[in-house]
């Protein structure tokens, strides 16, 4: 099965899963609005690439692994546009989960998403209780405190600010967690697969400061000009176009070498350098170098 159909799968089961019973109907709604249709699915596919290369011999771990990551990225979104951080009416070209629905439906559904990634891993405990439980702490370590996600928002509550600090917890976070979750998923040892996430990660960070500086709303699906508007640290006001530019592409330029070594490298090689290429923003024809 091609590797989108596999993680579509796995996220409509767990969202069913949510809505099912006598769940409240809009908050129901909430969770298939604010996961399906997805965006580029890019954390689960590396994910999945991961496992693959590393023999996916317990597939139903990493289809539960990816379906886990992806809820808790699309958690990440909901509560990101919130008033009380960015604030942003639109995501993936439609109004974002507080203005189609309501702010309480959207902490929620945040919530909600949260608390399903974790469950989706432990509903696949009696598969092997031992990877299991070393993805349920993979991907808890890469969503709070001290290195995570709530980690990476806290940063915007702080006067001094370290911009690779800020981008790798924020969103550096969740590439590690994809490489190392693939990893485990398959029964191989996550540590050697930290740098190809942690890579993945920044340069993504630097390419989206990039679009919010430089692209429309109508390209991306999501407001631009954020990073300035709430004065948030970012590439462009700390390196300027080219500088982030030069920066990205430094970044990537170590990628494919920090691929560990495993029985499907050359493929995963392959996967990185189509990912790394799509990762580069087209930019505006006048800010090219
Ligand atoms: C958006 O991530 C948030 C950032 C870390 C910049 P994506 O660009 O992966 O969002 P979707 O899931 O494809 O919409
Ligand atoms: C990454 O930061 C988002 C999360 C940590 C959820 P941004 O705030 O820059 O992402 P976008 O631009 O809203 O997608
Ligand atoms: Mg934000
Ligand atoms: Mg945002």
């Amino acid at each position: 099965m091609a590797i989108e159909t596999r993680i579509q799968a796995a996220v409509t089961q767990a969202i069913l899963r949510g809505q099912a019973g006598q769940a409240p109907a809009r908050l129901a709604e909430a969770l298939d609005y604010a996961t399906s249709p997805g965006g580029a699915r890019i954390r689960p596919t590396i994910l999945m690439s991961v496992a693959l290369a590393c023999g996916d011999d317990r597939p139903e771990l990493t289809d539960a692994a990816a379906a886990a990551l992806e809820l808790i990225h699309c958690a990440s979104l909901v509560h990101d546009d919130l008033p009380c951080f960015d604030d942003a009416d639109l995501r993936r070209g439609k109004p974002s989960v507080h203005r189609a629905f309501s702010e309480p439906l959207a902490v929620l559904t945040g919530d909600a998403l949260i608390i399903m990634a974790f469950e989706v891993l432990a509903r696949v405990a009696q598969t092997d209780a031992g990877r299991a439980s070393a993805l349920i702490l993979a991907l808890a370590r890469r969503s709070g405190m001290p290195n995570g996600i709530c980690a990476g928002q806290g940063w915007e509550s702080e006067t001094q600010v370290d911009l690779e600090a800020y981008h790798r917890s924020k969103t550096g976070a969740l590439f590690i967690a994809a490489t190392q979750m693939g990893a485990i998923a398959a029964g191989h040892d996550p540590e050697p697969w930290y740098e190809l996430g942690a890579r993945i990660g920044a340069a993504f960070q630097v390419a989206d400061d990039l679009r919010d500086a430089l692209l429309d709303a109508e390209t991306l699906g999501k407001p631009v000009g954020q990073d300035d508007l709430h004065g948030r640290p970012n590439a462009v006001a700390e390196l300027g176009v080219t500088g982030a530019v030069a920066r990205l592409k430094d970044i990537l330029s170590g990628a494919i070498a920090s691929i560990p070594s495993c029985p499907g490298e050359a493929r995963l090689a392959q996967m990185v350098q189509w990912q790394a290429e799509r990762i580069i923003p087209v930019l505006p024809e006048r800010m090219r170098a």
